[in-house]
């Protein structure tokens, strides 16, 4: 049988090399910086003209299908997974680093169906990396199959993370406990490329043996995710068991036995759920 996904997965690809050529562009221009949640949580508008571009290239194909846009989101718009067919889009994830012009800037689009992820599609556009994956079909960067490391003694290993956009201080609190939990194992060293989907694919790459975070959103890591366990790789929740890309927690490893090594050191808690209810007015 045909695969029906593959087609999409295409589009996906063309579309964010298309959106990596209106960053790389935006870069050389002045970038006019707004804030979303908080002072650092920052959106510029190349973020909105991204995603409006892979929203409407993706409407004008797949009709039918529905979206999850980290700005339509922050617009007011319902973070809500369904069984239809879905495109979970980050158009630039890096804000941060992008406002900076520090180098590690993605575009991410996953795509999932019965809620399964079925494709996910990373372009580090700066590096012009292409990192894909389909589900049972192995994860890629520009062509080359990925594999996560097979380093199993987490002494042996570097961990990335990342500090996040939360500043309220029992959150940081918390941060910087598991930092230091996981620093003093002794690890070979601590990481961050400053954009969770980057983090996902070194994870993919063998470059890192795992990246953690609690505080990021499901657009952050829908297309990741997929590409680290099409490498070969586990995802688990910080507190062990089953990850759910709602909840804002996640470890991605190349083995169970370094994520659940990193999941001991964890000092966890749980920030608002990307489904949960808007707040009553
Ligand atoms: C952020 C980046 C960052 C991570 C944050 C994310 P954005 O995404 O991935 O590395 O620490 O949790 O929200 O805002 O640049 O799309």
């Amino acid at each position: 049988m045909a695969d029906l996904w593959q087609n999409a997965m295409d589009y996906a690809v063309a579309i964010a090399r298309k959106a990596g050529e209106m960053v790389r562009e935006a870069l050389r221009d002045d970038r006019k910086v707004m804030t979303k949640s908080s002072s650092v949580d920052l959106v510029t508008q190349t973020d909105q003209k991204v995603e409006q571009l892979i929203i409407q290239s993706v409407k004008e194909k797949f009709p039918t299908h529905r979206f999850i846009g980290e700005e339509s989101v922050a617009a007011g718009e319902a973070c809500d997974l369904t069984d239809s067919p879905t495109w979970i889009i980050d158009p630039i994830d890096g804000t941060t680093n992008f406002v900076h012009a520090f180098p590690f800037v993605a575009i991410s689009i996953g795509f999932s169906v019965n809620k399964q992820s079925e494709f996910g599609v990373v372009y580090s556009c700066l590096e012009d990396k292409m990192f894909t994956a389909r589900r049972g079909k192995g994860a890629f960067c520009n062509g080359e199959q990925l594999k996560v490391s097979d380093q199993e003694d987490i002494k042996q290993s570097i961990i990335a993370t990342e500090f996040g956009s939360s500043r309220d201080p029992e959150a940081v609190d918390k941060i910087f406990s598991s930092l230091r939990n996981i620093l003093c194992i002794p690890v070979h060293g601590v990481r961050g490329a400053g954009s969770a989907a980057i983090n996902l694919c070194l994870v993919a790459s063998g470059c890192v043996e795992a990246y953690y975070e609690i505080g990021i959103h499901i657009w952050d890591v829908a297309a990741g995710s997929l590409i680290v366990s099409e490498a070969g790789g586990v995802l688990i929740d910080v507190e062990g068991g089953a990850v759910d890309l709602m909840s804002r927690r996640l470890v991605a490893a190349n083995s169970r036995t370094i994520a659940e090594r990193i999941v001991k050191e964890i000092d966890s808690f749980s920030p608002l759920r990307d489904d949960a209810p808007p707040p009553k007015q």
